[in-house]
């Protein structure tokens, strides 16, 4: 059994993920933005849109024990009309979506698993070097879209560099959230099964890394998340905007 951490573990896919993942034995830590998203004891609580939250957050967690597999599943998405930016001058789009998992990534040791929830937008998403932060075009879904197929492009750059780690990402599908609207078809309980079974399974097709996912199969994305040219800029550009190193 692991100690997995679970971001975003308060509500949605992530809530649903760290109670699988706990019927199944494992140590959760699970994680909200705030005490009172947490809304109940035994929560780290760190604001992603913020890097002096997110290292205070990674310090926590090391403090409980150093996590075994980390499943980056906070995400969000703007649903207003102008470009947010947050405290650290950074895109909040991307900031949490793309840098935070990174952060975290970086100031813990390095875990067995890391799977990083993305989402099938990505297919219209774009990674453009000059402009991660869409400071000369933003709209909510070209910012979601490319942030997740930033976080994606750095989920397989973290395959690359450490071999020894899994480290994949996955589509949950089109589930009823508060993020996505509760008109869409599935459950949590179908958008967290393959998340979960990712993070804890010792089924031969989960124990691959550099591999992207949806239903428990692995899927072709958008072709920029294989480029390891662009994987190791982009996973340069996002180390600096952090300020942050890997192992
Ligand atoms: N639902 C879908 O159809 C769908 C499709 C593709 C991908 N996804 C991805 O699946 C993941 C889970 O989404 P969901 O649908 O379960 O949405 P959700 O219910 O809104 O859950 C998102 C989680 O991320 C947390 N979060 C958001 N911004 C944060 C911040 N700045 N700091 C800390 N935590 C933050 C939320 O906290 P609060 O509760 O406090 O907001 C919540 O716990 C996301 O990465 C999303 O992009 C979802």
């Amino acid at each position: 059994m692991s100690r997995i951490l679970v971001t975003g573990s308060n509500d949605g896919i992530g809530a649903e993920i760290a109670r699988v993942l706990d019927s199944q034995g494992h140590h959760v830590i699970r994680h909200a933005r705030s005490v009172e998203r947490a809304g109940g004891a035994g929560f780290v609580v760190g604001e992603l849109s913020s890097l002096q939250s997110t290292r205070e957050m990674a310090a926590d967690v090391l403090r409980l024990g150093a996590p075994e597999v980390v499943v980056h599943n906070a995400g969000w998405g703007s649903k207003d009309e102008s470009r947010p930016v947050t405290g650290d001058g950074l895109e909040q789009t991307f900031q949490i979506n793309a840098l935070a998992p990174l952060l975290l990534t970086a100031l813990l040791p390095r875990p067995r698993r890391i799977v990083f929830v993305s989402s099938d937008s990505i297919s219209r998403g774009r990674i453009r070097l000059d402009d991660l932060q869409h400071e000369q075009e933003w709209t909510q879904d070209a910012a979601y879209a490319d942030s997740k197929l930033a976080m994606t492009a750095l989920a397989f750059a973290l395959a690359r560099r450490w071999p020894d780690v899994l480290s994949n990402a996955v589509h949950p599908g089109w589930v009823s959230t508060k993020m996505s609207g509760y008109a869409a078809p599935l459950t949590v309980a179908q958008g967290a099964d393959t998340p979960a079974w990712l993070a804890g399974s010792d089924d031969p097709e989960a124990l691959v890394t550099g591999t992207f996912f949806q239903d428990r199969q692995a899927i072709e994305v958008n072709p920029q998340a294989y480029d390891v040219d662009l994987q190791d800029a982009l996973l340069t550009r996002c180390l600096e905007l952090c300020d942050a190193t890997l192992s």
